[in-house]
């Protein structure tokens, strides 16, 4: 039996990260220049049940049975074969690698999941549908950081720009006019789960000021959608420094995500906002499409450890 692979791209979220757990919108896009693998290969040796997973990203070579079932690896294949009412896999190595940045905003874990899920029902002869695969990469996500809105892997899955709001239908944007952007780490490892977590508590100590803070970080990602499907790409900009602005005061920026997004601004961007959890991981800034390469450049002299430039179509 040949081998059988499956991908899942990175994102960025472009408006209303922390509020979409709350049940505001947001919208997140996905990055194809970075992307998480996974290979199936079936061991006609082996024995029914033996399966081996191996990450040498993260230094992971073991049998699924000698990993927790809530190891997020091991949970993808799990769901997996439960969705498709499998008790024992064939022997075959599960192989993930990944060019996503890790705890950096950019869905490494629900693409990992997603491409995961995709290649074992393949494997099992039975590839299952975006809706199911993104449904069973939620469950991981789960485990991933406790209370996900399900944004990351519903994008990574449709590979897709998604308006996104939790419990509801996924809807695909049409991008009217095509824009780009700029993505630069700040490399500050910051894990999903803990920012959503810290949110969470400032948000029980201060509903009536949170409840604020998400409602017009909603508004806003609605003024984005209008913009986006009718071509009004300029008015991104302001809308991009005003979610960063709120951001801020909900305290999930950083000194290092704040330094980018000024050093993108003032190299020709028309806005530019922290990315996915905060705290660390990545900014994002739109750019003028010849300005690029020079916002690129001025992220990474004030510090920007990778910078990905990226088309939206
Ligand atoms: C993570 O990409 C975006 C957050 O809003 C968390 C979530 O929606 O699950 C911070």
């Amino acid at each position: 039996m040949p081998a059988i692979s499956a991908t899942a791209p990175g994102k960025v979220i472009l408006f209303g990260e922390h509020a979409v757990v709350y049940g505001r919108p947001a919208i997140a896009i996905p990055v194809t220049q970075v992307k998480a693998k996974a290979i199936v290969t079936a061991n006609p040796r082996g024995a029914q049940g033996e399966v081996r997973l191996l990450a040498t990203d993260i230094g992971l070579d073991a049998m699924l049975e000698d990993l927790e079932p809530a190891q997020p690896l091991a949970a993808a294949i799990l769901e997996t074969a439960s969705a498709l009412k499998v008790k024992r896999l064939p022997a075959c190595t599960v192989k993930i690698t990944s060019t996503i940045p890790v705890a950096a905003g950019m869905g490494s874990g629900a693409a990992v999941s997603v491409a995961v899920i995709r290649a074992v029902s393949a494997f099992l002869g039975h590839p299952l549908p975006d809706e199911k695969v993104s449904a069973l990469a939620f469950e991981v996500e789960k485990i991933y950081h406790g209370t996900p809105s399900g944004i990351d892997n519903t994008v990574v899955t449709y590979a897709r720009p998604v308006y996104f709001v939790k419990g509801q239908p996924v809807e695909t944007l049409k991008v009217r006019r095509p824009f780009t952007l700029v993505i630069g780490d700040t490399g500050i490892s910051s894990p999903t789960g803990a920012a959503v977590g810290e949110v969470c508590k400032a948000w029980q100590a201060g509903k009536t000021l949170y409840e604020a803070y998400f409602d017009s970080i909603g508004a806003m990602t609605q003024s984005a959608r209008q913009a986006i499907e009718s071509g009004g790409v300029e008015l991104l900009g302001p809308l991009m420094d005003a979610n960063h602005g709120v951001l801020r005061k909900m305290g999930v920026s950083s000194t290092e995500l704040d330094t980018l997004v000024v050093a993108a601004r003032r190299a020709g961007a028309w806005g530019a906002k922290l990315s996915g959890g905060g705290r660390g991981g990545n900014m994002i800034a739109l750019v003028p499409t010849a300005r690029a390469e020079g916002v690129a450049k001025a992220l990474q002299a004030a510090g920007a450890v990778r910078t990905i430039v990226t088309g939206i179509k």
